[in-house]
Formats: structure tokens, C-alpha cells, sequence
């Protein structure tokens, strides 16, 4: 079987206090076929959940309870399934009140302000993630990715746009360091602590990323990094592909906000070019070369994600040194791609990239492909 790995992919199918349901969970990661399954965003407390309406979390024993009958009803009928809680604190990247970040400020997407984090929140913060991680192995995870990607809390720390701080917490890799010991100390091996992290397009390059990474490889925190792109300000530059104007219109909160619905044909026509010609485009593979950047100036075993589509594209990356490939989109389209992988190593995906998905689970409903009937 291939290193393959359902990358984290925001479920939505909690209720409004962060609790899982069951009746949606299961049947989701019970018909993946990927050997490792990370779940969505889950955050570590009230404070960290990202704008999504109907995300998880790991903040109280409610929620580990409602994770811990789910995970056992996957194993029952998928054993040998490995199992990761990925943990998640929004920072600045929310349109939720009470947002805290390393520096203050406000993000230019979602303009909402933040307040500059005290050392006692940076420790409240990191007692969390622990807590988080303690409630995971609880509930019979097999361990937790912690999310240093994508603009989200740990990110900001990585990166000098967000993190202007002077004291100890300044320097880029500090604030994962902690979370990555308080969490190791909290569920020591096998449990595994996995990162996902990621370069962006404004400050944190990749060899400033891998630079922030090198003393945590050092002291042996590093079990894995899942390297990704981008942040939430400029989302299309993560997730790369279509962008369907009538579904984010329909269905971002910020944009129903801010485009009145009698002046959308006219921001379809004049804005709309100009937003979208700010981002990257779709390349197959597109995060790979920045993969295998980071495993070299660490020598942390990384897995790469970002527009992997087929069995060809998977065994090149495997090949160029990637420990393991993940994939996102295309377990949406077919949970089952990983057994067609099995059958015929050439397979191709079926996702178009089309992006409704990523669109859409800004909303109300679970995430889904939406050119699924
Ligand atoms: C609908 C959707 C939800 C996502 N949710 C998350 C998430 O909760 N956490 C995360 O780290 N990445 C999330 N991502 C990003 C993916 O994990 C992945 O990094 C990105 O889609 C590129 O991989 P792909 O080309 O295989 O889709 C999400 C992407 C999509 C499309």
C-alpha cells in the first residue's frame, strides 16, 4: 500500500458547541481507504476556532467523548487505520470576537481585530494544545497533527509579518517548540505528533520556514512535517484551481457582506478578474520541490501535499524523497481512490479542482464534492 494520507479536510459536522456527530463521522472516515486518515481542523479551545460555523473541537471532555465513540466505530470497520487529530488554533484568522494573535492586528482578508497575546496567554495557548493532545489519545487517537500552516495561529509565529514580538516568543520557532514539547510531554510515543507547516507568498519563504524548523528537528519534535502553502488570506494560493464566483457569493459570509447582492453582476465583471488574477495558479504537485527543500535543511521525514492527482505523480514524489504524499480533494471526489490506486497504479483522480468544496464548507453544510449526485 502506498504512503498515502487523507490530508486534514474541515468536516463540518459538529454542532455549535464543537461536538462531533457521530452520525455524519462515521460513515465519512469509515469509507476513506487511506491508510492514515488526519481529521479537519479541530480547534484547542473556544478562542481558536477558525470563521467555519460547524467546525470540532478538543476543549472539553463533551467533545473527547463524542471523538472517542467515533474513532472506535472506524476502527470497527476499518482496522489497521491510522488515526490523527489535527489541532488547530485560528488566531487571527477568525471573524469570532476575542481573537488573539503574536503581534495584534488584523488580517486583511477577514479585517477583524486581534489582540497582541500576553505570555500568559502564549502558556494558556500551549496548555491547551496539550490538553488537546491528552484528550485525543484518550479518545484512541493514534496521534495528533499539529497545524503550523495555512496563516493559523502557530504560522503567525513563523512568520515576521505576524510575529513582531521582542521577547522570547519573537524568535520564529519558539511558540511551536513549546506546543510540540508541552504535547509531547502529554502523550509520549508511540502517539505520534505530526506538523503541518507550509512557506506562503507575502514573508515566510521556504528557507526561512526550514531555518524555523531546524532546531525543533534537532531536538527530535519533528515526527513528521506535512508541508503545504499558503494562508487563509489568500486561500485559492493553498487550495489551487477553479474559483466559482456564484457559489462564493452564495455562500462566504465576508463576501455576502461585503458585495451587496444587487452589485454582484458588476463585481463579477470588474473585481472579480482582478481578485483572482492574484493567485497561483493549479500545477501538478505544486508543493513538492518546498517538500523536499525542508526534508533536506532538516532531515525531518516530510509528507507532501498540494495537486496530486495520480499514481504517477505519488510514485515521482516518492521517489524524489517524499516519506509520504497526502491528498485532499481527491478523497472528496472518491473516498475510495486509494483502492483504485492499489488495483491500477496509473489511476487518475477524478477531482477537477474545481474548488465548490473549499467554497462551500465557509457554510452551513458538511463538506462535500459537490459534482458528486
Ligand atoms: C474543503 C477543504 C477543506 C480543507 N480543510 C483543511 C483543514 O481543516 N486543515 C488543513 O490543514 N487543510 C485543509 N484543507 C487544505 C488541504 O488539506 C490541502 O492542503 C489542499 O487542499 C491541497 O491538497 P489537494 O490538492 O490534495 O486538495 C482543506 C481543503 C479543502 C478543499
Amino acid at each position: 500500500m502506498l504512503p498515502l494520507i487523507r490530508s486534514a479536510t474541515l468536516e463540518n459536522f459538529a454542532d455549535a458547541d464543537g461536538v462531533p456527530d457521530p452520525a455524519l463521522a462515521v460513515p465519512l472516515y469509515a469509507a476513506l481507504s487511506a491508510p492514515t486518515v488526519v481529521t479537519g481542523f479541530v480547534a484547542v479551545s473556544p478562542d481558536g476556532r477558525a470563521m467555519q460555523p460547524r467546525q470540532a473541537g478538543l476543549w472539553n471532555d463533551a467533545q473527547r467523548d463524542a471523538w472517542g465513540g467515533i474513532v472506535s466505530e472506524v476502527r470497527r470497520a476499518r482496522p489497521g487505520v491510522r488515526l490523527l487529530a489535527q489541532l488547530a488554533h485560528a488566531g487571527l484568522q477568525t471573524t469570532r470576537p476575542g481573537a488573539i494573535s503574536p503581534s495584534g492586528g488584523r488580517s486583511p482578508y477577514f479585517r477583524n481585530p486581534s489582540r497582541t497575546m500576553s505570555p500568559d496567554d502564549i502558556r494558556r495557548v500551549v496548555s491547551d494544545f496539550a490538553a488537546a493532545a491528552t484528550r485525543a489519545r484518550t479518545a484512541g487517537f493514534d496521534g495528533v497533527q499539529v497545524h503550523a500552516a495555512h496563516g493559523y495561529l502557530a504560522h503567525q509565529f513563523l512568520s515576521p509579518a505576524t510575529n513582531r514580538r521582542r521577547d522570547e516568543w519573537g524568535e520564529p520557532g519558539r511558540f511551536l517548540a513549546d506546543v510540540l514539547r508541552a504535547v509531547r510531554a502529554a502523550a509520549p510515543p508511540p502517539f505520534a505528533v505530526w506538523i503541518k507547516a507550509g512557506p506562503d507568498a507575502t514573508a515566510l519563504s521556504a528557507e526561512r520556514l526550514a531555518d524555523a524548523l531546524v532546531p525543533l528537528a534537532a531536538e527530535g519534535l519533528l515526527d513528521l512535517v506535512e508541508v503545504s502553502f499558503g494562508t487563509m488570506d489568500r486561500a485559492l494560493d493553498i487550495f489551487r484551481g477553479g474559483c466559482p464566483l456564484d457559489l462564493l457569493l452564495h455562500e462566504n459570509p465576508l463576501y455576502r457582506r461585503r458585495v451587496p447582492r444587487a452589485l454582484a453582476p458588476l463585481w463579477r465583471k470588474l473585481a472579480a478578474p482582478l481578485v483572482l488574477r492574484r493567485f497561483r495558479p493549479f500545477s501538478p504537485c505544486y508543493n513538492l520541490d518546498a517538500a523536499l527543500a525542508i526534508k533536506r535543511r532538516t532531515g525531518a521525514r516530510v509528507a507532501v501535499v498540494g495537486g496530486f492527482r495520480s499514481g504517477e505523480e505519488i510514485s515521482a514524489a516518492l521517489a524524489a524523497g517524499a516519506d509520504a504524499v497526502s491528498l485532499c480533494r481527491p478523497f472528496l471526489r472518491e473516498p475510495g481512490f486509494a483502492d483504485r490506486l492499489a488495483r491500477d497504479p496509473a489511476a487518475r483522480s477524478r477531482c477537477a479542482s474545481c474548488n465548490r468544496c473549499a467554497i462551500a464548507c465557509d457554510g452551513d453544510e458538511p463538506t462535500r464534492c459537490h459534482l458528486v449526485p
